[in-house]
């Protein structure tokens, strides 16, 4: 098997000092798998599988890796599947957040150790689809996204259910009493029912949108369903399209460009995405060397509407997003705000991709114009402030508009598990204008768990307090909802303003203008500020590693030297 070409799977030999040895050992080996010469001769698609126990989101993902075999077949290329570490979102401790750097770094250095003329990755869950984002950015061959599309909705008591903004809003239902332990347990039992990805516009959900309008998925990727023949037949053609960049390859880095990401940015807005798109856009933009700043996604949100009905921000779920023709009727909504010259991974341009589209007649049900929009312009803004003089960000459209201004006194917790511990203590006589401050919770301090989004403290959840302000380092999940300011940065762990608040200082909130302010006088800010403890790096291992060399929100909380 010496004469084989050096791509397909005898691009990269091995190293043992003989490139000829190198390459008969190689084919020695894959003829123990059954691979013969004519197999060795077709271009190689790299196919990820991110099936795990750990992972309930992708449970449907071994037929959509199937599918993807078959695509490449068709199109006469050599499907290899490979596995990498799969982030489940709510069996990872302390956050999954932690590992998307880690999972980012698996993808890059095997797509690029292992021989493939493309790849195909098939994410998730939250954390799975942003990692795969940033290795493709940095690969050296093309790259296609696939995912595993959101789960399908369920009922409770004739209410349709589904994760995971109606676990919060249950879950604030039973912790103010309304809903007892039987009923409570019930809906754990309905919350979440088939394959697939929270069905809300939460990370899952917006990261599959943002890899579609970026061109890095083949368009109607994003909606399908997971248990759906649509989402196999995606998958299929996906397949087919990884085998031809195979041979006429179109690299992401190609796809990646600014205007690719100011569309990305326009349809965050457009879909009243989650929060951590911010930091996640922020990372991929990095590393494809594209500048993108946080003030980015405020200009664009400032002239770009909320036109999706979903929640959080609207009423609908991923299944009525795809019935009402998906992401591409969407983009055609918003056509009037995109660079349409923008070529993805399809090899075609995105006008010429929306000139085929043909929404269904109903689509207006879950996806308005740009003339007569669901909510208003601003659903992301971007503050800074003295609390956060590198910004900080505030999802506006699932904030309560009558605290987008309110000054209050701060109450402060330490960490998640000191809110945990201390939240509903009835000593701290919280009110509802006070303003809850979360800290030790930034990409240093903790990994940036989805913290920010503290409970309403449970004697005001009785009273019948909905939302109150809350400020921290953290980050939120996109199915979360409420006036949370998120993402402070400079973060608390390496000095940030946020670690010199004290309980009782007032803070002042004011969306409008793009503040948020501490206010408390430069000289005692200065005092406390001699007065405080270094952070204690953890001692060993990834997290070490992580701590010493994450770089801020504000600039995607990649590795620094990625
Ligand atoms: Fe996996 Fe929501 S927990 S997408």
């Amino acid at each position: 098997m010496t004469d084989l070409p050096s791509t397909g799977p005898m691009r990269g030999v091995t190293s043992y000092g003989d490139p000829g040895f190198s390459r008969f050992l190689r084919g020695a080996f894959l003829a123990a798998a059954g691979y013969d010469k004519e197999d060795l001769s077709k271009p190689l698609v790299g196919i990820t599988d991110l099936s795990s126990d750990y992972n309930p989101c992708h449970r449907g993902v071994p037929a959509i890796v199937e599918s993807v075999k078959r695509g490449v077949l068709e199109a006469g290329g050599l499907p290899m599947v490979f596995p990498t570490m799969s982030l489940g979102e709510t069996l990872l401790t302390p956050t999954s957040m932690l590992f998307r750097n880690l999972l980012a770094m698996e993808t890059e250095e095997l797509i690029r150790a292992q021989p493939m003329d493309a790849a195909v990755l098939i994410g998730g869950c939250d954390k799975t689809v942003p990692a795969q984002l940033m290795a493709a950015a940095s690969s050296e061959v093309p790259v296609l996204i696939e995912v595993t599309g959101p789960m399908l909705t369920n009922t409770y008591e004739g209410q349709r259910l589904g994760a995971c903004t109606d676990c919060r809003k249950m879950w604030a239902r039973h912790r103010s009493g309304e809903l007892d332990a039987a009923q409570i347990s019930h809906v754990e039992g309905a919350l979440a029912t088939t394959s697939g990805t929270c069905m809300v516009m939460g990370t899952a959900s917006t990261m599959a949108c943002m890899a579609e309008t970026l061109g890095m998925m083949l368009p109607g990727g994003a909606t399908p369903p997971s248990p759906t023949g649509d989402r196999l037949r995606h998958a299929v053609a996906t397949g087919r399209r990884a085998a031809e960049l195979a041979r006429e390859p179109i690299l992401p880095r190609q796809v990646l460009t600014r205007p690719a990401f100011l569309n990305a940015l326009a349809v965050l807005a457009a879909i009243g995405g989650s929060t951590n798109a911010i930091v996640h856009l922020l990372a991929v933009a990095r590393r494809a060397g594209v500048d993108l700043r946080l003030q980015d996604f405020d200009e664009v949100s400032d002239h770009v509407p909320l036109l999706l009905d979903l929640k959080p921000s609207g009423q609908g779920y991923m299944e009525d997003f795809h019935r009402a023709g998906g992401l591409p009727t969407l983009l055609n909504a918003l056509s009037g705000v995109l660079d349409l010259e923008q070529v993805g991974m399809s090899g075609r341009s995105l006008a010429d991709l929306l000139s085929e589209t043909s929404p269904p007649a109903n689509w207006q049900q879950t996806i308005r114009t740009l003339g007569q929009p669901l909510g208003a312009t601003g659903a992301l803004a971007a503050l800074t402030g003295t609390l956060a003089p590198d910004g900080a960000v505030i999802k506006a459209s699932a904030a309560t508009p009558r605290l987008m201004q309110h000054t209050g006194p701060a109450v402060v917790f330490e960490s998640p598990e000191d809110a945990a511990e201390r939240l509903d203590d009835p000593a701290l006589g919280i009110t509802a204008d006070h303003v809850l401050v979360l800290r030790g919770s930034g990409p240093v301090g903790a990994g940036m768990p989805e913290a920010g989004s503290l409970p309403i403290p449970r004697s005001l959840a009785n009273a019948g307090v909905t939302d109150m302000v809350r400020v921290s380092d953290a980050r939120m999940s996109g199915t979360s909802y409420g006036t949370v300011v998120l993402h402070c940065t400079p973060e608390s762990a390496v000095g940030g303003p946020l670690a010199l608040v004290r309980d009782g200082d007032l803070i002042r909130l004011d969306v409008p203008s793009r503040r948020i302010d501490l206010l408390v006088d430069e000289e005692e800010l200065e005092r406390r500020r001699s007065e405080l403890k270094p952070f204690e790096l953890p001692e060993r291992g990834w997290r070490r590693l992580y701590a010493e060399t994450v770089l801020p929100a504000s600039e995607g909380a990649d590795l620094r030297f990625l």
